[in-house]
């Protein structure tokens, strides 16, 4: 057995639901119905029970979820879409990808996500979309951003690739799944992702009908009927396996979110009364499911703490370190001198800790151990 610490354990979360698991993919497999099989479809069912969401169209990936997503809405060369710079490439890369024009604001320094106010500052008469992302695993404060939204008649794509399972709090006291609040929600079943396959998925969310069946014919070749194809499309399915995995793993999405909160708690309780540590800030408006436990490490000590954490066998990541608008390939949409300050700090102050659904108080306790004992 591997005893190095992870930052993402599948192997023990795999061994749990072993029996399951295997046995579905050997029926998947007997069955020979590897593309939109039964399973696919159970899936997509079982998944807008779980979002309370009208329509699940599943696809190969997150990215492609995003790019199906944008195609959908019928955008013009140029269009400016909103986007935070502090996120994975991919919320970004099929903008330009669809010749958009990405449009890259700030987040907030303590959600790490972008706000209505951040967002209205940036809007234009080109703006047609914003794509909030629910960065590590909270939701973005949705009411004022679909109230932006519909002022200025712009759609609303939600990146929900790292808050699968968390709710946003509405005033009333009731939840809504994140991903099912905006036009439309995008999320990536990556392994590591909080509802994870054994390969590449993805998944795209609406409540609108028209836009469902858009997003379906996209994904199938811009076919709604075979071989007779009514527009550009693309090739992007569920493969029936990662379907069959997916059915399983969907039954235990929120006992996953309760273990990595739990491993989130121990964390914050052990790092309270270290000064130079900003413990992941929980606002009040969604749960946190906590996809990443993200520091922020004052005074440029980051890369000592994480060179000791590496020396005491104990990994941690930095998500992300360039911002987007620093990247090469988004040179031309941003003038050489831009900056947005909270993303440049932060780009150079958060340290990501394991955080996964396998975690016990021993292996919390070593893990915080090295971390308090670099702070003396
Ligand atoms: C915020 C965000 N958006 C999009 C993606 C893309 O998902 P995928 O890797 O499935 O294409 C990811 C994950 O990798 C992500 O973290």
């Amino acid at each position: 057995m591997n005893n190095e610490i992870q930052m993402v354990d599948l192997r023990r979360q795999y061994q749990k639901i072993q029996p399951e698991i295997d046995a579905a993919v050997l029926n998947c497999l007997a069955s020979t119905a590897y593309i939109n099989g039964p399973e696919v479809k159970r899936f997509q069912d079982g998944l807008e029970q779980y979002l309370n969401v009208t329509h699940v169209v599943p696809c190969a990936n997150g990215t492609d979820a995003l790019q199906i997503a944008l195609m959908a809405l019928e955008l013009n060369p140029g269009d400016e879409v909103i986007v935070p710079a502090f996120t994975y490439v991919a919320t970004a890369e099929v903008i330009g990808l669809l010749g958009l024009t990405p449009v890259m604001v700030d987040v907030d320094r303590d959600t790490f996500n972008v706000t209505a106010e951040i967002i209205e500052a940036a809007i234009t008469p080109r703006t047609k979309v914003i794509v909030p992302v629910h960065l590590f695993g909270q939701s973005c404060d949705m009411g004022p951003i679909m109230a932006l939204a519909e002022k200025h008649g712009i759609y609303v794509i939600e990146d929900n690739a790292q808050a699968i399972g968390a709710d946003y709090l509405l005033a009333d006291g009731s939840g809504m799944k994140t991903g099912a609040i905006g036009h439309i929600g995008c999320t990536s079943f990556f392994p590591s992702k909080n509802l994870g396959c054994y390969g590449d998925g993805g998944a795209i969310f609406t409540h609108d009908d028209a836009l469902a069946e858009k997003l379906r014919m996209i994904a199938n070749h811009g076919q709604a009927e075979r071989y007779y194809h009514s527009v550009i499309g693309v090739n992007s399915r569920l493969d029936s396996i990662q379907a069959a995995i997916l059915n399983i793993k969907l039954q235990h999405l929120d006992e996953y979110c309760n273990a990595r909160r739990r491993a989130a708690d121990f964390y914050d309780a052990s790092f309270a009364e270290i000064g130079e540590l900003q413990t992941p800030v929980r606002h009040a408006n969604s749960t946190h499911v906590f996809h990443q436990y993200t520091l922020q490490v004052a005074d440029g000590k980051r890369a000592d703490l994480q060179e000791h954490l590496q020396k005491n066998g104990v990994p941690s990541m930095i998500y992300y370190p360039v911002p987007l608008y620093r990247q090469k390939a988004f040179s031309k949409y941003v003038s050489a001198d831009f900056e947005l300050p909270v993303t440049e700090e932060l780009c150079s102050a958060v340290l990501s800790l394991p955080v996964h659904t396998e975690m016990n108080d021993d292996l919390l306790g070593l893990i915080t151990g090295h971390v308090r004992d670099f702070f003396g």
